[in-house]
Order: C-alpha cells, then structure tokens, then sequence
C-alpha cells in the first residue's frame, strides 16, 4: 500500500455524515436551516478550529473573483468559511473520499455547491492547470506527506505569478524525542511526517516561492487546548465536534498530542509564501 492509501484509510470515516446529522439534531439545530457557523465545530478538523483558520486567513488580501485552492480540505469547512466570508471560488482536494463526498453533501445542503468544488486527489499531483490559482491554502496536511519538496513543486505550478500559498501545519519541535502516537493525523510513525519549519523553508526557497511572513503558534495552541479541556470539565463533550473525525481513540489521540505540545516535540506553525512575478 502506498503512503496515500494508508492516510486516506487513517481518515476513513464511512458514516461521518449520519453523526454529523444526530450531533447537529441534539443540539437542536434546524437541519432544513443549516449555517456555515453551525458546522464549524466539526468541519474545521486543526489546531485551533475556526480561530486559527480566520487568524490565518486574515492576513491574506480576498477579492471575490479569485480562485482559491484548499489542499487537503477535508470536509470542506475552510472552502465554506471562505466561501462565505470572502466571496471567492473554492476548489478543494483531498486525499479522503468519505470526507470529499460528505463536504459535497455539507455544501449542497447550505446552498454554496455553485462556489465550492471538493475532488478526491492528491496534493502531490495537483488536477489544477499551470498558473490557474491566486492562493492556495494547506492546513494540518503536510503532517500526512513525506516528500515536502514534491508538494511545494506542485504548488508552485499551480499558483499563479503574484499569487499566495498560507499554510498552517504541526511541525516539529525544539525537542527532538519521538512522538507519542495515535495522533489525530497517523495511528503510528508509518504515516506520520512531522518535519521542522526549516524544511518547509528550504523546499519553499528551492521552488522559487518567497516567505513574507511566520508565526509559531504554539502558545495559541496550548491556550485553546486548555479553553478546550475547561469547557468540557465544565459542560461534559459537545455532541459535534472533531473528535467525530478520530473514531474510538479519539480522546487518546487529543490528550497525545497536547502531552507532545507540552513537550516541545510539535509546534504548530502558519507560513505564507508569495510567488514572484516571472
Ligand atoms: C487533519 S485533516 C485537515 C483537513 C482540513 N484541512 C481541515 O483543516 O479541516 C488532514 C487532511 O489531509 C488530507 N491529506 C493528507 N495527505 C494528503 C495528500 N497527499 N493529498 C491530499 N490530501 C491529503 C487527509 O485526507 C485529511 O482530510
């Protein structure tokens, strides 16, 4: 089995759109009336969730007319949430069919199919044509691909002159043990690919993208992990959210990768590149 076959079966997740469709039920919400901010609890599967998406996204110029590429958009939330606040086209490709069928569904039932188009590809074999995509956008994707240097090739080629690749990933800590696994992107090391901020730099430089701007997160993140955990110890789990994206270990992958961000061995990291004008 290939790498890409092994993440899209981590992913797998046959009936994610039933659960999604009892959470929304018991929390009362009006499936017939159904918001982009209903389903942020869920649809925003990173760090952070819609906070670090907007944090992200608002660094960045939006015009309505631009086309915007989500590399590994899972159940499409971030096309949505850009969709919806900035007024720009979506296409969104991802590696996980369950996921790309159920954000199909998510964005036919709130009326934005005509703006958003999800596909089952890869990140390292872009369908895109040559210089089509004023920005693309990856968030907790690069953690599932091996060969960085690939992807920002793929990048590159699909960006158009002047055109923005923001990205937001786990990458690795200042600390260089192992990590502790399940994590909520790979059961075990096979799949996962956790590299430093500096590769992600060196691969950017050799494609010929130029960085204009880096945050480590990892503070943000420690505060939204221990917003997180108070809430629940206060209310009990929410009926939606991510951990409807992990399966039975959910609750382990989550403690584990707040013990490796306690660590050192992870930072979640935004990087946003430009490419030049030729
Ligand atoms: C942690 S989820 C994040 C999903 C989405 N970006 C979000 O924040 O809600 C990682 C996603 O990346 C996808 N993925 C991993 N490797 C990929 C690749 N090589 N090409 C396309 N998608 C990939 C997985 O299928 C999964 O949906």
């Amino acid at each position: 089995m290939t790498l890409e076959q092994d993440v899209a079966r981590h992913y797998a997740t046959r009936t994610i759109l039933s659960q999604i469709e009892a959470a929304l039920k018991s929390k009362g919400a009006d499936l017939d009336r159904l918001t982009v901010d209903d389903l942020k609890p869920v649809d925003e599967f990173h760090t952070g969730g819609i906070e670090a998406t907007s944090a992200l996204l608002d660094q960045l110029d939006f015009t309505p007319d631009m086309t915007v590429l989500d590399i590994g958009a899972g159940l499409g939330g971030t096309a949505r949430h850009i969709v919806h606040r900035y007024g720009a086209r979506v296409t969104g490709i991802d590696l996980t069919p369950d996921f790309v069928e159920a954000g199909r569904e998510l964005s036919r039932r709130l009326h934005l199919e005509e703006r958003i188009e999800l596909a089952v590809a890869s990140a390292l074999d872009l369908p895109q044509q040559d210089s089509s995509i004023h920005l693309a956008v990856m968030i907790h994707v690069g953690m599932n691909i091996a060969d960085k240097t690939r992807l920002f090739v793929e990048v590159a080629r699909v960006l158009r002159d002047g055109g923005h690749f923001a990205l937001f990933d786990v990458m690795a800590g200042e600390n260089g043990e192992d990590l502790v696994f399940p994590l909520p992107w790979s059961s075990s090391s096979d799949t996962s690919h956790v590299a430093a901020p500096g590769v992600y730099r060196r691969a950017a430089h050799e494609v010929g993208l130029v960085q204009i701007a880096e945050r480590d997160r990892t503070t943000f993140a420690r505060d939204y992990f221990d917003r997180v955990r108070r809430k629940i110890a206060a209310d009990g789990p929410p009926p939606l959210g991510i951990h409807l994206l992990m399966g039975d270990t959910a609750g382990t992958k989550i403690d584990n990768y707040v013990t490796n961000l306690a660590a050192g061995r992870i930072a979640p990291y935004e990087m946003i590149f430009k490419k030049p004008a030729s």
